[in-house]
């Protein structure tokens, strides 16, 4: 089965913008404004967004479906999203462990509500719940095809593994949660790819632009994340598309690369 051309094109929307919030992570790690408070302030966040962004719905989730578990169907279902838990969880107690080095404690989970969000990603989020509530299920499949975000954090934090100390730590964070991250927006381009031939042209065009919207804003979310190492001229730049493209892994996700006409 050969890939779908409007799955195609929609990836071909977001490779710019996946190696704008790449670039972003990138300039921290070398910095000039980068300290050991950046650093707390940034795997603070992180931690937030791995437990009450990334947990908590799973929990939640398998708390409020719990009494209607019984056929194979829902056995099924309930199984996935306890993985999806446990995989989050960890990924917490990866940034967690890297926070615990810099600070010598850890904030609890409650504490974290207030030390962990910032406004720029509570925007994000918001975007996102208006996309859902004024496109319905297109807006949900923008919000999964945009999670992760390519897992730039992740690929680019693994790239400090020949450091030392903090940087060598944070590397091996990043390198646990990568494969899961992958995973989970693998999910939901599967969940497109399965619903591809009920989508109209205009459907496709209006996907294709809530997408680009969530990317530019990650790329915003992620700059203030990261105490804003991308200068603002240079961001306006970036999130209008200034980067080379960011090759999408067609290979890792299909098994087989496009046929372009
Ligand atoms: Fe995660
Ligand atoms: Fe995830």
């Amino acid at each position: 089965m050969t890939i779908n051309p409007n799955i195609v094109s929609l990836i071909d929307r977001c490779e710019r913008l996946w190696a704008a919030e790449a670039e972003v992570v990138r300039t921290y790690w070398n910095s000039p404004r980068r300290t050991a408070e950046t650093d707390r302030l940034w795997l603070v966040r992180q931690m937030y967004k791995e437990l009450l962004d990334g947990a908590l719905p799973s929990l939640l989730w398998a708390r409020d479906n719990f009494d209607g578990v019984g056929g194979s169907g829902s056995r099924a279902e309930f199984l996935e999203e306890v993985d999806v838990l446990r995989e989050e969880f960890i990924h917490y107690m990866g940034f967690a462990e890297v926070f615990e080095a810099l600070s010598g404690t850890t904030p609890s989970a409650d504490a974290l509500r207030d030390l962990g969000a910032w406004p720029e990603n509570d925007r994000l989020q918001a975007l996102r719940a208006r996309h859902r509530q004024e496109h319905g299920v297109l807006g949900l499949r923008a919000q999964r095809f945009t999670e992760g975000g390519y897992c730039t954090l992740y690929s680019e934090g693994m790239k400090l593994a020949s450091r030392d100390g903090i940087d060598g730590m944070i590397a091996r964070a990043c390198s646990v949660v990568f494969n899961d991250e992958f995973g989970h927006m693998l999910r939901g381009i599967a969940d497109l790819a399965g619903s591809v031939d009920s989508l109209s042209e205009a459907e496709w065009s209006t996907l294709g632009g809530l997408v680009e919207e969530q990317l530019r804003h990650r790329v915003v979310m992620r700059n203030a994340q990261f105490s804003g190492p991308v200068a603002s001229d240079r961001l306006a730049a970036i999130t209008s598309g200034a980067c080379d493209p960011l090759p999408f892994d067609y290979l890792r996700a299909f098994g087989q690369t496009p046929s372009r006409a």
